[in-house]
């Protein structure tokens, strides 16, 4: 068997299985498309080939968020390193399949374990295989279960100085106010006492450059709207019609968020579960949030879950900040 197979074991056997029961698409579309304005959860965004595209809208260069983000880490890890200290149980809200995490790690003062917390049972154990080749010596205690649900750590062997959250990514905008400020209360109960959590959030700025990045030239933020209605007509039995749907992301600054909608090109009907929805022509469709902060309204919601942000770095621009969160 060869290395990689054989972290894949070792990842499988450390695996905490806490899946939740499969997600009731239907019923969430249902309820979605009762509400006025029609919704559809964002969360539906990623089955494989939304993931893909996600992936792609990383390499648009309207798309600043990831590389600025990530430059960021870069340019900053020593001070990062030095406030988180040594000895860290890292535990981060997704895959940890990317740069971030390998950066992050790589710089910590001997980080004693590594936790994943991923609701997709092959994207945790993929990147746990994966790092732990990079990082023989950490210990891996990946954990399949949604992130947005209270959770209890598995324990490492070696005790932890401290548990970090690591939530990179801007990950946090894309829920309502109330998901944000229930998801940083969970993250407070979960690091404990004397944890912390390093969170990524994209900044307000110019209007027109946020707008630019969730509407790119080249359409791929389009069809990674669109892949949901394709996603719902193949898991579902909905009946949209792609090319009855625009994308359009426009950005509310009194909100501080982009707001991204699938208008409808035509009176038309559409059926889920053989329920009939009718659009009217020009009728749009709420799909995502992408909440961008300011340092006091960061710091506001962070106040409201408990936690006070004790360091922050910005890139040059201001456009993207990482900021540490400890308990009240
Ligand atoms: C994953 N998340 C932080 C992305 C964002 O910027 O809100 C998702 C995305 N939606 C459109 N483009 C990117």
């Amino acid at each position: 068997m060869n290395a990689a197979a054989c972290a894949l074991m070792r990842a499988r056997d450390a695996l905490t299985d806490l899946r939740p029961q499969p997600d009731d698409i239907t019923a969430d579309a249902l309820a979605g498309l009762s509400q006025t304005p029609k919704t559809l959860p964002s969360k539906y965004f990623y089955d494989a080939e939304g993931s893909r595209l996600f992936e792609a809208i990383t390499r648009e260069p309207e798309y600043y968020l990831t590389r600025t983000e990530l430059a960021l880490l870069e340019a900053r890890l020593p001070s990062i390193a030095q406030a988180i200290g040594p000895g860290a149980h890292v535990v981060e809200y997704g895959s940890g399949s990317g740069r971030k995490t390998e950066l992050l790690l790589d710089c910590l003062r001997a980080p004693v374990a590594y936790t994943p917390v991923e609701i997709s049972r092959t994207a945790v154990l993929e990147a746990t295989a994966r790092l732990s080749q990079q990082f023989p010596d950490l210990e891996m205690l990946p954990v399949c279960a949604d992130f947005t649900q209270p959770l209890s750590l598995p324990e490492s062997t070696r005790p932890a100085q401290r548990t970090v959250m690591f939530f990179p990514g801007s990950t946090l905008g894309n829920f309502t106010d109330a998901g944000a400020l229930a998801l940083l209360r969970g993250m407070r109960q979960t690091m404990g006492v004397g944890g912390c959590a390093l969170v990524g959030i994209d900044l307000d700025k110019d209007p027109a450059l946020i707008e630019a990045a969730y509407n790119d030239a080249a359409g791929v933020t389009a069809a990674f709207t669109l892949n949901l209605l394709a996603r719902l007509n193949r898991e579902i039995g909905s009946d949209f019609d792609l090319d009855a749907f625009r994308h359009r992301a426009v950005y509310v600054r009194e909100r501080l968020r982009i707001e991204t909608f699938l208008v409808s090109q035509r009176q038309q009907t559409v059926h889920v579960a053989g329920q009939p929805f009718d659009f009217a022509e020009g009728e749009p469709m709420q799909v995502e949030y992408s909440h961008k902060y300011t340092d006091a309204s960061f710091a506001a919601l962070a106040a409201k879950a408990g936690l006070k942000v004790t360091h922050g770095w910005n890139d040059a621009q201001d456009w993207f900040g990482l900021r540490l969160l400890q308990p009240a």
